[in-house]
């Protein structure tokens, strides 16, 4: 493994401070120089155990032969890109196999999530105003939501301090309480083209919707022509125990995006559209240069070959639970655990002190880990942990917790 080696402006200076690179992150004091499985290794020699996975991208983990092996084929083709104006294998065969395990008829393959979310809210008014005109184009998102940092996906995610400073956010998208007697008030058939919810909510605190709740979601956006996107950009593709998570809830949505583990740790986002909203997309409509391009295509076909494996899929649910068994403990053995939540590898935990002293302990202490919110920790473990690294890694977690 080679090291990588930052420009040292001032020997004091940490990270952040000498880097290039604009500081719109809160940089941890770690910079990464190799990785296998689910450890990482520190320029400082350590290693670390993975509970972030790239905040849920690298299902994998890390050295994963298979991604190696579609890497090294995609580049002996000489074609890294050819542009959207032409077709290729790897990206047709890849949007028949999403197809193939789901609702969709047809794909549209990005670059992030909150290009999917931003293409699936396009995607959305077109057909709205296909079937009712100019008027039904609001789309409504949920309390506690994260759909992106772009306009639109801002504009749908319900966190003051993200989306303060940069109003006037994109307009006609609103958020409503996750509260079927305020969505059925808010919900007009004449105005909203659709509403977005992630069927677990990530970044927001780990809230697993209640298959109730998104039951009468789906009546309520069935009986009034409003289209039901769901955003699994984090909780999709394996993450819960299932390839997606919303077979959990028996609804079956209009749209679906997805992003973070889907190439492997490139970046590769999708919208999954219904033959509905399929059809009314003409050419023109939407592009991208670089999306769904042979490379990206290839390495997520392996990814997606892996993911949808039910023996891996059974794994996630089976420890899931042991996880869960291990943070009940864990919640019932100390005060300083309020309360956690979770299903599958995406689990939250509320604290009573702020998450970032958490976090940076657990990281002194050879765990990686996030927050989702200022009081709630977040683990994410890359889909192939198994019950030991599980357990190595909430052994951690307890000691800096508690
Ligand atoms: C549910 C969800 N949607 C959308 C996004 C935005 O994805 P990206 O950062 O790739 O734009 C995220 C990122 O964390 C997410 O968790």
């Amino acid at each position: 493994m080679t090291t990588l080696s930052l420009p040292v402006l001032d020997e004091q200076a940490t990270i952040s401070q000498r880097s290039a690179i604009l500081g719109t992150y809160k940089r941890a004091p770690l910079e990464i120089v190799g990785g296998r499985d689910v450890e990482l290794l520190g320029a400082d020699g350590r290693s670390y155990l993975d509970f972030a996975s790239g905040i849920g991208v690298n299902a994998l983990g890390y050295g994963d032969a298979g991604i190696r092996e579609a890497i090294a084929a995609a580049a002996d083709t000489g074609v890294l890109h050819t542009s959207n104006l032409y077709a290729t294998g790897a990206g047709e065969t890849l949007a028949q196999r999403l197809v193939d395990r789901s609702f969709a008829s047809s794909v549209f393959f990005c670059n992030s999530g909150a290009e999917a979310n931003e293409g699936a809210f396009k995607f959305a008014r077109r057909w709205a105003r296909t079937i009712g005109g100019s008027r039904k184009h609001e789309i409504v998102a949920l309390r506690g939501g994260f759909h992106g940092r772009l306009f639109a996906s801002l504009a749908a995610t319900d966190r003051p301090s993200y989306r303060a400073p940069f109003r006037p956010l994109a307009p006609g998208i609103s958020i409503s309480e996750r509260d079927l007697d305020d969505l059925a008030r808010m919900l007009d058939s004449d105005t909203v083209a659709a509403v977005i919810a992630e069927p677990v909510q990530g970044e927001g605190g780990v809230r697993v919707l209640d298959p109730a709740f998104l039951q009468g979601l789906r009546r309520l956006t069935s009986e009034r022509e409003i289209a039901l996107i769901f955003d699994e950009v984090q909780c999709g593709l394996g993450r819960t125990g299932t390839l997606f998570a919303y077979e959990q809830s028996g609804v079956v949505p209009d749209m679906l995006t997805l992003a973070k583990p889907l190439a492997g740790g490139l970046p590769m986002g999708a919208v999954l559209l219904s033959p509905e909203i399929a059809k009314t997309i003409q050419p023109g409509d939407h592009a991208t240069t670089f999306g769904g391009g042979p490379f990206v295509a290839s390495v997520a076909l392996h990814v997606f070959d892996r993911l949808s494996d039910e023996a891996l899929l059974e794994n996630v649910a089976d420890n899931g639970l042991f996880i869960e068994g291990m943070l009940t403990e864990l919640a019932a053995s100390t005060p300083r655990v309020r309360a956690v939540r979770g299903v599958g590898y995406i689990w939250g935990i509320d604290v009573v002190e702020p998450a970032a002293g958490v976090v940076a302990r657990a990281l002194d202490a050879g765990l990686l880990i996030l927050s989702a919110g200022d009081y709630t920790l977040r683990l994410l473990p890359p889909l192939v942990a198994d019950r030991d690294d599980l357990a190595r890694g909430l052994a951690i977690l307890e000691g800096v917790v508690a």
